[in-house]
């Protein structure tokens, strides 16, 4: 396996174990316990860092990076994006909560949902974000009388479906014409928002938003995207009368799992600043400031997770399982996608010979598996497993599902390591129960 596709700092150490950063991952599952979120601190800043050298580069100024934190929320990660100077993309009150309360800067928040409550658009009002992005008529008109009733002018995007369909798992096609996000562009939806929000004093109409998709391995769909976008901008000033200062053009890149052609950041970003720039000149306009908002690209990556072996099955004629002591509670992707994921046993990580396993984890239901038809080195209970690329919709999608309380979540830079997001107690599955 060519760990290095998955993490520059994944390598295998002289007693044959798998270290990430400068960290032997055997002794780091001994020291925390398993199941075990383990972040790469560096993988996150190098990403960061691509991204913001590469916008510099091509966008100078007027790009920005919300970093998407649905692909992994925390106080400690809000901190870190907030340090790294990026914006916020929040889609909920609870991520909204616990950014601001980890004191990332309000203004630098993007609120998100395609289903806003009313509580959620007050909390957002109330804290002063920076822009929301308004899915739909229903949610603009409660959100003007809560503006309203605060005397403040609330900016906000509008989300549209450009009708562009990137070619990744149907769960995470976002941009088409018949996605739950946004408004079509076909129906006349987005002019009577343009209109309302022109009229109203408690919000301030100041660009447009979409978001095709996500693991999009082939990016050049997003210069169809950028392209209607950008028209849109043109028609808007031509038909209403207002120049719109900024385009949000979501998240989406897709990283490396299992032999993956992967994107690098920086062409991505040139690249789309190039297509961006042939419509503005087509169009005749120049936007102000352009917006990405990428969560998996920026920590997926950075996040392996490990578990201990401890059932294993293997039957004549019958699929070989191998059962950890985690699965979809943790990690539902496989359960959700058939997300394909690389996989290896740590402390047997120099081994080459193999052998074919289904892994299973702990849950109550068949499709609780991690991965299907893998090869795997000669396991035994107690061996410690390794599944790369977790960082990101793992931790933030996992659940407690047979009351299986999470795993906890260890930062690693160097050779230290913290704990960011305690492991769940028993007390913390009951907590709530009356
Ligand atoms: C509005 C929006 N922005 C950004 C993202 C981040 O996408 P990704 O993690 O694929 O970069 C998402 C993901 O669902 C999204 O819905």
């Amino acid at each position: 396996m060519d760990l290095k596709k998955a993490n520059e700092f994944l390598s295998v150490n002289d007693n044959g174990h798998l270290t990430f950063e400068e960290l032997d991952t055997v002794e780091l599952a001994k020291k925390y316990g398993t199941p075990l979120y383990l972040m790469s601190e560096n993988s996150i800043k190098s990403n960061i860092k691509n991204y913001l050298d590469a916008i510099e580069e091509s966008f100078g100024k007027r790009g920005h990076v919300a970093y998407a934190c649905k692909a992994f929320c925390c106080k400690e990660m809000a901190r870190l994006a907030d340090n790294q100077g990026l914006w916020l993309d929040v889609v909920s009150s609870g991520e909204l909560y616990t950014a601001l309360s980890a004191d990332f800067p309000a203004e630098r928040i993007i609120f998100h949902g395609n289903n806003k409550s009313n509580d959620e658009l007050k909390l957002a009002v109330d804290n002063s974000v920076g822009r929301i992005v308004v899915d739909n008529e229903y949610e603009l008109e409660r959100l003007i009388n809560i503006a309203e009733t605060t005397g403040k002018v609330q900016k906000i995007q509008i989300r549209l479906k450009p009708g562009v369909d990137p070619d990744t798992h149907q769960y995470v096609r976002t941009g088409g014409i018949n996605s739950k996000f946004g408004i079509s562009l076909s129906d006349g939806t987005i002019d009577r928002i343009v209109r309302t929000a022109n009229q109203c004093k408690a919000v301030k109409l100041v660009g447009i938003h979409c978001h095709i998709g996500s693991q999009i391995l082939d990016y050049s769909v997003y210069f169809d995207a950028v392209d209607v976008m950008v028209k849109i901008i043109s028609d808007i000033n031509q038909n209403h009368n207002l120049s719109l200062e900024e385009l949000n053009l979501g998240g989406g890149l897709g990283i490396y799992y299992k032999n993956d052609e992967t994107p690098n950041i920086r062409d991505f970003v040139n690249d789309i600043h190039s297509s961006l720039v042939k419509s503005e000149q087509k169009y005749g306009i120049k936007i102000p400031a352009i917006y990405f908002e990428p969560g998996r690209s920026i920590v997926g990556n950075a996040g392996i997770t490990l578990y201990k072996v401890g059932a294993i099955k293997k039957e004549e004629g019958l699929t070989s399982y191998l059962s950890v002591d985690g699965g979809m509670a943790d990690n539902p992707r496989y359960a959700l996608y058939k997300s394909k994921y690389s996989i290896i046993l740590a402390n047997k990580a120099d081994k080459t010979e193999m052998e074919k396993f289904t892994v299973a984890g702990k849950c109550c239901e068949s499709g609780d598996l991690l991965q299907e038809d893998v090869l795997i080195a000669d396991a035994v209970p107690g061996d410690i497993l390794a599944v790369l690329s977790t960082g990101a919709y793992n931790y933030s999608m996992s659940s407690n599902y047979n009351r299986i309380p999470r795993p906890p979540v260890v930062m690693i830079n160097k050779d230290t390591s913290r704990i960011i997001v305690k492991r769940e107690s028993l007390e913390d599955i009951i907590r709530n129960d009356i």
